[in-house]
C-alpha cells in the first residue's frame, strides 16, 4: 500500500477555494458565466467552488481521459463526454483538478473553442509544473506544486482515493 503524505488539509482547501471564488465573482460580475468542469477529477472542486461564488453561473461537464491505471499521462486524450450546453458567444471558465503536462487542458480548450465562446479562461485547483510540455495559460490557480502524484478531493489513482477530504501525495 502506498503511503499518503498530507499536502493540503481540508480547511486549507476551503480557504483557497474561497479566495479564488472571490476573484472569479469580481472578474465576472455582470457576465453570464458558464463553468465547464473536466470529469472526473474536478467534481468536488466544482461543487465547492460554485457554492463560494456570489454570481449566478451555469454548469456543464466534459469528460477526458488520458491516464488509465498509470501515474503519467499516455499523451493521448479521449473525450468521454461532450459539452451539452450552448457556449456560443458565452464566457466560459474551464474548471480542472490538476494540470500536469498540460495536454488534457490544451485539448479541452481547443475542443471548447470550436463552439465559438466569447471568452475562455481556465481555473485549476492544483498547478503541477515539473512535467509541463504544453504551454497553457492558467488564469486562476489555488495551489502550486512542482511534482509528485496527488490524490484526494476528487483526484484519483486507479479510481481510488477521490473521497478523501484533503489532498495527499502518494509515496510508492
Ligand atoms: P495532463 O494532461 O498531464 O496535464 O494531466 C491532467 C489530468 O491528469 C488531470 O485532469 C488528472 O485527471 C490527471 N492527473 C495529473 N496529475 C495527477 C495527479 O497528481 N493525481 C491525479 N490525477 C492526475
Amino acid at each position: 500500500m502506498p503511503e499518503l503524505i498530507p499536502v493540503l488539509e481540508p480547511n486549507e482547501i476551503s480557504n483557497l477555494v474561497a479566495q479564488v471564488a472571490l476573484k472569479i465573482s469580481s472578474d465576472y460580475q455582470d457576465k453570464e458565466l458558464i463553468l465547464i468542469a473536466i470529469l472526473k477529477g474536478a467534481f468536488i472542486f466544482l461543487s465547492d467552488l460554485v457554492r463560494c461564488l456570489s454570481i449566478p453561473v451555469k454548469v456543464d461537464f466534459v469528460g477526458a481521459s488520458s491516464y488509465g491505471n498509470s501515474t503519467s499521462s499516455s499523451g493521448t486524450i479521449h473525450l468521454t463526454k461532450k459539452v451539452e450546453i450552448d457556449l456560443t458567444h458565452k464566457d466560459v471558465l474551464v474548471v480542472e483538478d490538476i494540470v500536469d503536462t498540460g495536454l488534457t487542458l490544451s485539448y479541452i480548450v481547443d475542443y471548447l473553442k470550436t463552439y465559438n465562446p466569447n471568452t475562455i479562461k481556465v481555473c485549476t485547483l492544483i498547478d503541477k509544473r515539473a512535467r509541463r510540455c504544453k504551454a497553457i495559460k492558467i488564469d486562476y490557480t489555488c495551489h502550486m506544486v512542482s511534482k509528485g502524484f496527488l490524490v484526494g478531493y476528487g483526484l484519483d489513482y486507479n479510481d481510488k482515493y477521490r473521497e478523501l477530504p484533503g489532498v495527499y501525495r502518494l509515496k510508492f
